[in-house]
């Protein structure tokens, strides 16, 4: 006998939605995303950088006197923190933000009133952590700000969502690592989610992905350097919008360490990613293939240095570039709303992992020293 299973409704009630306008329009309008083609920008250009975290109190007391709980989201990755608004941290609390965020990749924030304070007071934080970059087309608010950059999915406009038409959203990166400064400790605020689920953004440590790797395999690692461009995403861009197609800066090719070293925590990171790393220096075409095809699917496919975070409107994710790789996942209805603006500081020319015979690394890898493998 065949058995018909009809799914449960849930009572309406039990059911968490998140934050909508009865109308449909959106939340934060003020953040609506604008496209001027005929838009350009100059490179900020070479910089000294220092980085905040250098000045932080290892004790976290600025930036962790308010905080009622504090919720690692997985072993290697990933930090909530309760009872702290950005908003009113102060320089002191903004540099331990940045040594924090460092050592955990990520962290959330929820309940922050960020995108509610406008603006100029937006980037007067953000600055905290490097000059601000502009996308060379993502689009920017209406009212002006070119440095924040809009992520918007909605019916009334699939130019993002159409971009990713025929291949998978899911493509792990750390951003704009073409730039010959790429950024650091970077601001994801979320203005508004699809209603039920989705749109939740994977976080990979690119610290562990490098410290995972048998001692030799990391060796034959540092001292390589690859070549990173963003010129696929401006021919997306062309292909997909012509005439109306946003270009306000040069094309951007940079030369970068596979493995590079934090300037603070001093943590060595997988430094490529399948959006922007095209090439190995001095390895013939097939070799650089095989080997980048290995570590973007050791980024990729290992859960186990991974987490993934799930946004409010309000809620706040501080990470740090240099030590993740992240994935958005673009789950949800296709038409819903999903609202966002990242605000993006430059920080240092990335550091080349200084080779040695031995670091030391695999005798402070207690697992792998306990199973013989050193
Ligand atoms: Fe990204």
């Amino acid at each position: 006998m065949t058995q018909t299973v009809t799914a449960v409704p849930v009572a309406p009630k039990a059911k968490a939605v998140r934050a909508k306008n009865p109308d449909g329009s959106a939340l934060y309008p003020e953040y609506l995303p604008f496209y001027d083609p005929l838009e350009k920008v100059e490179d900020i250009g070479e910089f000294q950088h220092f980085d905040p975290g250098h000045r932080a109190d290892p004790t976290l007391s600025n930036l962790l006197s308010t905080a009622t709980k504090v919720v690692d989201l997985s072993p290697h990755v990933g930090t909530e923190v309760f009872g702290v608004q950005l908003s009113q941290l102060s320089p002191a609390g903004l540099d331990e933000l940045a040594v924090y965020a460092a050592q955990r990749g990520a962290l959330v924030f929820r309940d922050q009133d960020f995108g509610d304070i406008g603006f100029e007071k937006q980037k007067e934080i953000v600055r905290h952590f490097g000059p601000l970059h502009i996308h060379g087309w993502a689009p920017h608010p209406a009212g002006g700000s070119p440095e924040h950059m809009i992520i918007y999915d909605h019916a009334d406009d699939l130019r993002v969502r159409k971009s990713w038409k025929g291949r998978s959203p899911v493509q792990w990166h750390s951003d704009q690592t073409p730039e010959p400064q790429p950024p650091g400790t970077t601001f994801i605020c979320m203005l508004e989610s699809p209603e039920a689920a989705g749109g939740d953004t994977l976080v990979s440590s690119s610290v562990q992905a490098y410290k995972s790797l048998s001692p030799r395999f990391r060796k034959r690692l540092e001292g390589l350097t690859a070549i990173h461009s963003n010129n696929d995403g401006v021919s997306q861009e062309l292909k997909n919008n012509g005439e109306a197609a946003v270009m306000r800066r040069q094309e951007l090719v940079q030369e970068h360490p596979v493995v590079i070293v934090h300037p603070v925590t001093k943590e060595k990171a997988l430094y490529v990613n399948p959006v922007y790393t095209k090439s190995i220096v001095g390895f013939d075409q097939e070799e650089s293939d095989y080997l980048l095809k290995f570590l973007f699917d050791h980024i990729a496919k290992r859960q186990d240095f991974q987490c993934r975070v799930r946004y409010e409107t309000g809620t706040v994710l501080v990470w740090d570039q240099r030590v993740v790789h992240h994935s958005q996942t673009l789950d949800y209805p296709a038409g819903e709303r999903r609202h966002a603006f990242r605000l993006t500081p430059l920080a240092n020319k990335p550091i080349p992992a200084k080779v040695e015979e031995d670091d030391g690394e695999c005798q402070r890898d207690v697992a792998r020293a306990q199973l013989g493998l050193c």
